[in-house]
């Protein structure tokens, strides 16, 4: 049997391609960024070629670096940002549009229709998401209304719908030609157009969003011994190896840090911070502003549900200052810069560009710096930014606890910005609880990875796979409890002052 299981993690900002050992650890990886498109305030969009072609070269590139070559692998897992909503032509495979993204808030008309006309609660009910621009439903509804012949080739079935899973999927499974058409049950559950109990696209919610059914992908498990299909020969793997994973990059990383049974979560931090907490096999509501969300079906075993508390700005808060203010050249500056004041001088920074998250679900919220004075320093806003990324995490923290009793011991993270220790530091401070960074931080990709292995027996049960999880690092708290309680006290009034900016 081949060595290795390979994955490829499609997220918001680059696209990168992975291989594993038996014992999860890496032993190849090629990455790429791909172009952030912002036509106008608010809107984000991503080519879906460039993602698709980013995607062939990163795979390409990392075989060619490690010599593998597809009898290496057993099989391929995918993950991807999720929500991102991608049209395109059955017959010829083009995209009909650019990829709507996560971030993007120009449907916000169609979420606060929703919440006006009273029909919030049974998508919420149905979905266990509040009408958000966030999710799929509303992204494909504006696409159907604003692209010229869309509707009606989505009603003939020649115009198809995809969150980036299924784009990769169609793609590497057939190209123009065309591929599978399928989507794993957890981007799925990422649409507002699933109903969460019986896993299948809802009539009524379908309506509320005006989607044809004919443009659908299938609904498949997160890991399927069945196989979603095999690699084109001719395409960047040189050969058939088959694709049996396939998860949202949140869901990827509960898997990938091996949180497997109910009570266990972890943090992770990207573009945006998302917080899981695995709630077993029954969907848990939640009365404090988190999310109900499929964590991963294996096969036809039940599926595993999760809380959900995702965070839209934390990483891309570092960027901002980069790239916007200048007050940093690289990402990894900001904890320089951050370190060299012992607090944050008072300063506050709610980075609500596009609008807040969990829990305050406030698409018109706008971002604020307060409580500056003339002694506040580049320095100080770095911490502040910083602390941002740690305080926004307590929100969703204190309401995952209040919705599900459950305490937290440990706060298990993983991503981009685990790599700046003084941010560790802080959400341990912060927090008042112990934060762990696992020996692997790519748990996206492992998690894609370990869907993938376990479908075809590589690796053959998930405690298997628990054995493999080992802590790398470990920040403990050192803030007094009053200290902790007045810096909240501060973020929380600061959060005030960004829901109240826009009337
Ligand atoms: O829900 C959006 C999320 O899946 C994006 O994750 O890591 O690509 O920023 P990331």
């Amino acid at each position: 049997m081949a060595d290795f299981v390979g994955a490829v993690d499609q997220g918001t900002t680059s696209t990168r391609f992975m291989i594993f050992d038996r014992s999860g650890a890496e032993v190849g990886r090629h990455q790429l960024e791909h172009e952030q498109l912002m036509p106008r305030a608010g809107w984000v969009e991503h080519n879906p070629l460039e993602l698709i072609g980013n995607t062939h070269t990163v795979i390409r590139t990392a075989l060619q670096r490690t010599g593998l070559g597809p009898a290496d692998l057993a099989a391929l897992g995918i993950t991807n940002q999720r929500e991102t909503t991608v049209v395109w032509d059955r017959r010829t495979g083009r995209p009909l549009h650019n990829a709507i993204v996560w971030q993007d808030t120009r449907t916000d008309r169609i979420a606060a229709a929703l919440h006006r006309d009273g029909r919030a609660e049974l998508v919420r009910e149905r979905t266990g998401l509040p009408p958000s621009p966030y999710f799929s439903g509303g992204k494909l509804q504006w696409l159907l209304e604003n692209v010229s012949g869309l509707r009606a080739a989505a009603e003939r079935g020649d115009a198809v719908f995809g969150t980036v899973d299924s784009w990769l999927l169609w793609n590497l499974t057939g190209g123009i030609d065309g591929g599978v058409h399928v989507t794993d049950v957890t981007n799925a559950s990422r649409t507002m157009l699933m109903d969460l109990e019986t896993l299948d696209w809802d009539d009524e919610l379908l309506e509320i969003f005006g989607v044809p059914r004919a443009m659908l992908p299938a609904i498949r498990a997160s890991s399927d011994p069945a196989g979603y299909g095999v690699t084109r020969a001719d395409g960047p793997l040189g050969g058939a190896v088959p694709l049996t994973g396939a998860l949202g990059d949140q869901q990827a990383a509960m898997v990938g840090q091996v949180c497997f049974s109910p009570g266990e979560a972890k943090n992770t931090y990207g573009t945006g911070n998302f917080m899981l907490l695995n709630t077993g096999t029954k969907p848990v509501r939640s009365a404090s502003g988190l999310l109900t969300t499929v964590c991963y079906r294996f096969g036809d075993e039940p599926p595993v549900y999760a809380l959900e508390g995702a965070i839209a700005v934390t990483g891309a808060a570092v960027q901002w200052l980069r790239d916007q203010l200048g007050v940093i050249t690289d990402a990894a500056q900001s904890e320089a810069l951050a370190a060299r004041v012992p607090d944050n001088g008072g300063v506050y920074f709610v980075p609500a560009f596009s609008g807040l998250f969990a829990p305050y679900w406030r698409s018109d919220a706008r971002g604020a710096i307060v409580g500056l004075s003339r002694y506040d320093t580049g320095a100080h806003i770095a911490r502040a930014t910083l602390e941002a990324i740690c305080y926004q995490s307590r929100d969703v923290i204190e309401a995952m606890e209040r919705d599900s009793g459950v305490h937290l011991e440990v706060l298990r993270v993983d991503g981009g910005v685990t790599a700046n220790a003084l941010c560790m530091q802080l959400q341990a401070d912060i927090l008042g609880v112990p934060v762990s960074r696992p020996a692997v931080a790519e748990t996206t990709a492992l998690g894609a990875a370990y869907a993938a292995g376990l479908a075809v027996g590589f690796w053959s049960s998930t405690e298997e796979l628990r054995a493999n999880w080992r802590e790398a690092r470990r920040w403990l708290p050192h803030w007094s409890g009053e200290q902790r309680a007045t810096g909240y006290a501060g973020w929380q009034k600061a959060v005030q002052r960004t829901l109240d900016w826009v009337d």
